[in-house]
């Protein structure tokens, strides 16, 4: 009767709901497949379903321990990467991350930053355009940011920031152009004090990810983009521990320090210069070619 067994649970496998059937016994087999190569002992298998148990301990309204587990296991890139395809010169996405919250409408050229952060950490101009994947600016695209302050806690983790502070909803003007005045990003760690963090040192892995801004971007007629811009130069570009990197998504920053750097960007101290362009995909893209 145990012969065969991985067979005889598939052959249980119905329901009205193909899909479901077929997850679910890929599913199956492939963790069967996994206690046939790993041959856990009682202790391992119980001691592994208690930290799943204790992941969902962890989990609130405010935060989802699964999603950390599937970002640090490089599950939600895998999934982001099966699920964006798009033609040659689209920007690439990437994860949304546990952190996104409505941000506030602001005026373009804004400042973001409303905190102590503004003081302590380097200014930075961010700019550049939105536009489809043969160069034409889109105008009225809404770009949606969110970012961490210096100490990397995004306004949701931190009572001391106000909320919205490092957020903003940008519509960009006629040319496509979008600018804001903010903070350089700084890299942080995900945060460690659940499972994630505990698995994260047991199989001695670091917990940061390298500076990053957050970006979604919708436009009328194109495919919404849910990306990251990524800071060249950044120690963990190479270790990020939610596998987000992608090269495109790097740009190098520039120092400026000029009077005309200061006057052209409304700037009064010195301050970096990060610029980068989206390129979306057309809404009714699909497998090769615009329908
Ligand atoms: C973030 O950048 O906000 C983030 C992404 C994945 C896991 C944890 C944090
Ligand atoms: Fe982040």
């Amino acid at each position: 009767m145990a012969e065969d067994l991985l067979g005889q649970v598939l052959a249980q496998i119905g329901g009205d709901n193909p899909r479901l059937r077929e997850v679910i016994t890929s599913l199956t087999t492939h963790l069967h497949g996994f206690v046939a190569e790993v041959k856990p002992t009682e202790e391992e298998w119980l001691a592994g379903l208690n930290f799943l148990v204790e992941t969902g301990r962890w989990c609130t309204p405010r935060r989802n321990e699964f999603i950390l587990l599937s970002d640090m296991l490089g599950l939600t890139t895998a999934v982001d990467d099966v699920n964006h395809v798009g033609p040659e010169g689209m920007t690439p996405s990437s994860v949304e991350g546990p952190f996104h919250s409505p941000a506030p409408p602001r005026e373009l050229g804004a400042w973001i930053s409303h905190g102590p952060e503004r003081q302590r950490a380097t200014s930075a101009v961010v700019h550049g355009r939105v536009l489809d994947t043969d160069g034409t600016p889109i105008p009225g695209a809404v770009l949606d940011l969110w970012q961490a302050n210096d100490t990397g806690l995004y306004d949701s983790q931190d009572d001391s920031q106000d909320d919205g502070n490092l957020r903003a909803l940008l519509t960009t003007g006629a040319d496509g152009a979008y600018w804001f005045r903010s903070i350089v990003p700084s890299s942080y760690p995900v945060p460690t004090d659940g499972t994630g963090g505990k698995l994260l040192t047991a199989i001695g892995r670091h917990p940061m990810r390298p500076a990053h801004l957050h970006v979604r971007i919708t436009a009328d007629g194109y495919r919404p983009l849910t990306t990251h811009v990524f800071l060249a130069g950044d120690p963990y570009l190479d270790s990020d521990a939610a596998f987000a990197v992608k090269d495109e998504l790097v740009v190098e920053p520039v120092r400026r320090e000029t009077e005309a750097d200061l006057r052209r960007w409304q700037m009064d101290t010195p301050f970096e210069e990060l610029e980068f362009d989206f390129h979306l995909a057309p809404a009714d893209w699909k497998d090769g070619a615009a329908q």
